[in-house]
Order: C-alpha cells, then sequence, then structure tokens
C-alpha cells in the first residue's frame, strides 16, 4: 500500500475547467472516498489519478515518486493501481478465475502461484466455488465482485473505485458496501472511492472529500462533514439541509417575510446570511412562523412535511401528525448553520 498526493492539479477539456487546482493528502493504508454530485469532476480526478489522462497542471505522487507532472508522466501499468469501474469490465468469454488471474498474467507470475493467489482473491469476495462460473451465470453483484478481486489480486498500491455500486439495486449495494469495509480492514489497502452517494462516503471512509465544481469543499472525518459542514454546498448535498437565503437581525434570521429566533448557541453578525437547516431540525409545530402545507409524504420511520417559504419549498420532518395539505404549520429551528451571504 502507498500514500497519494495530489498537488493543485488542474484538468481542462476544451473550453471547460473540470478540475481547479485539486490538492489532497491520502496516507497510506487510508480510505478516502471522493463525493459530490454528478459532472463535479470526480472520475476526472480518479483518472489522473491512474494514469488514463494526463493533467493540465499541477503534480501527482504515488509513494513519494512523482507520476504526472513537471517531469513528465508514469504510464497507467507502471503506478501498480488496482482499478474497478461502475460498470463490471469483466471479460465475457473467460471464466471467473480467468477474469481475476489475468492482471498476474501480465505480471508474468509463475502458474502455480496464479493458482493460489487467484484462489486466495475469490476468498477475499467470497466467491470461493464460482471460479470455473462464465460472467452469463452470475448476478450483477457477484460480477462487481470478480471486478474487485481482479483488481486486488496483483496486490496493488492503491485501489480506486469508480461508483462501484452504483449500478447495484439497493439491497446489493448495502450488502457490497459492507463487504468493501471487511476486506479493507483485511487487506489494509489504501483506496480512494468515487461516489454520488453520501451515505456509502460516510459509511465507508476514514475521510470525505467534499467535490463541487472542480475543487474540494472540505475534507474531514465523515462525522465532522456532517456535524460541522463549511460551506452551504457540502450543508445541502450531506444532510440534505434546506438552504435560505436572507440576513441575520438581532438574533433572529428574517428571510421570504418571515423570521425565525436563531437556535441557542448560534450567533452571527447582522446582515445578510444564508441558513442551512436539515429536515430533521426543523421543529413541527415550534415557536416560528406559520407555513402552508404543499405536501405529507409517509416515510415509515418519519413523515416529510413540504411547506411554502415565499419562493422556496421547505422539507421538514418529523412525527406524522394529522394535518393536510392547505393547513399551516409553525416552525421552529432546533439547529441550523449559519453561511455568509
Ligand atoms: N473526455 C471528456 N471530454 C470532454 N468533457 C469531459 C470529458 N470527460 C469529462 N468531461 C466533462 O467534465 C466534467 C466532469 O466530469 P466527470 O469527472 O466525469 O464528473 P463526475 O465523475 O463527478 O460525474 C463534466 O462536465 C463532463 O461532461
Ligand atoms: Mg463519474
Amino acid at each position: 500500500m502507498a500514500s497519494v498526493q495530489l498537488e493543485a492539479v488542474h484538468k481542462t477539456y476544451g473550453s471547460t475547467h473540470v478540475v481547479r487546482g485539486i490538492s489532497l493528502e491520502v496516507a497510506s493504508g487510508e480510505f478516502i472516498a471522493l463525493l459530490g454530485p454528478s459532472g463535479c469532476g470526480k472520475t476526472t480526478t480518479l483518472r489522473m489519478i491512474a494514469g488514463l489522462e494526463a493533467l493540465d497542471a499541477g503534480t501527482i505522487r504515488i509513494d513519494g515518486q512523482e507520476v504526472d507532472g513537471a517531469s513528465g508522466r508514469v504510464p497507467p501499468e507502471r503506478r501498480k493501481l488496482g482499478m474497478v469501474f461502475q460498470s463490471y469490465a469483466v471479460w465475457p468469454h473467460k471464466s471467473v478465475a480467468q477474469n481475476i488471474a489475468y492482471p498476474l498474467l501480465l505480471q508474468r507470475v509463475a502458474g502455480s502461484e496464479i493458482a493460489r493467489r487467484v484462489k486466495e482473491a475469490l476468498d477475499w469476495v467470497r466467491l470461493g466455488p464460482f471460479g470455473d462460473r462464465m460472467p452469463s451465470q452470475l448476478s450483477g453483484g457477484q460480477l462487481q465482485r470478480v471486478a474487485i478481486a481482479r483488481a486486488l489480486v496483483g496486490n496493488p498500491r492503491v485501489l480506486l473505485l469508480d461508483e462501484p455500486l452504483s449500478n447495484l439495486d439497493a439491497a446489493l449495494r448495502e450488502e457490497l458496501r459492507g463487504e468493501i469495509a471487511a476486506l479493507r480492514a483485511r487487506l489494509g489497502t489504501t483506496m480512494i472511492f468515487v461516489t454520488h452517494d453520501q451515505h456509502e462516503a460516510l459509511a465507508l471512509a476514514d475521510r470525505v472529500a467534499v467535490m463541487n465544481q472542480g475543487v474540494i469543499e472540505q475534507i474531514d472525518a465523515p462525522q465532522r462533514i456532517y456535524q460541522s459542514p463549511q460551506t452551504a454546498f457540502v450543508a445541502g448535498f450531506v444532510g440534505g439541509a434546506n438552504r435560505l437565503e436572507g440576513r441575520v437581525a438581532q438574533g433572529r434570521f428574517v428571510c421570504g417575510g418571515v423570521e425565525f429566533t436563531l437556535p441557542p448557541g448560534l450567533t452571527a453578525a447582522d446582515g445578510p446570511a444564508i441558513l442551512a437547516v436539515r429536515p430533521e431540525a426543523l421543529e413541527l409545530g415550534g415557536v416560528g412562523p406559520s407555513l402552508p402545507l404543499l405536501a405529507r409524504l409517509f416515510l415509515g420511520s418519519a413523515t416529510e412535511y413540504r411547506l411554502q417559504l415565499g419562493d422556496t419549498v421547505l422539507r421538514a420532518v418529523g412525527p406524522t401528525l394529522d394535518v393536510k395539505p392547505g393547513a399551516s404549520i409553525s416552525l421552529g429551528l432546533k439547529a441550523a448553520h449559519l453561511y455568509p451571504g
């Protein structure tokens, strides 16, 4: 396993500046998630680390050795990385064992050693009895396990995963998420995991780098990302906070013609501000403005309420109340974050 270092990395396609100065230090053995919405530059960043795309500016080092930057590029096959894609990319005409053996053949590993290591890799991904099967006989979850085993069998210095769970249905996705966590604990491989799914990133990673429009807005441990989002974007993307643009005036937040009393401990100077409040941090029936209810959605463990505030639709989550659309609900703030407006 190895460390990875990105320093002021840039990438432009035509006139689009896709990656705009990303710096990132991944420690040896660390599990980092790159989390962000579609199109923010996650895949491009991962492909530059893999060597599948060249940088326009900046430096990438693996284990301290420059692989792309001022002194030229190391080709992908010499970076000794493993890669797993969203589309399983398993060869259809090779058996499971042949798929997994392929990187070892390229490395000219001896036949007996290949057999031993393929068997070991099959066990890592709980596909022990499936070595002779053909890919067409496997489910999506099993195919992705083959791809993971193939990426790991050559002892890569770093494992790069690009939305590896996104093609799976919800139940399989959760199952494989747990298996990736277990594999990681067992092998200790450095991993960089790209996803647009906040739950995957928070559940798996040691640190989460939240990306937006080609930059990292915050990089922190999952709890800190969740509890102390540093920008309104991070608060909105992780935890689904409502975003309200307004102003702070004497301990209150004024927006859309109504005002909220700021929760205890939250202070800010008077002036324009953005308030981020998670759906579960709005107190239904609390002391605050009364807002018209647009819709009520039963979620099972709770109920979601959509309320009109000026031009914004607020989402609140709480217990199931006997209110119908058209009625009003008063809302208080239990917790919130404020950002410069
Ligand atoms: N080969 C390419 N040529 C032109 N534009 C590209 C290319 N690859 C990616 N892009 C553009 O770069 C942006 C970031 O893409 P990508 O890194 O794939 O985002 P993500 O993986 O976060 O969804 C997108 O707007 C995408 O359309
Ligand atoms: Mg992508």
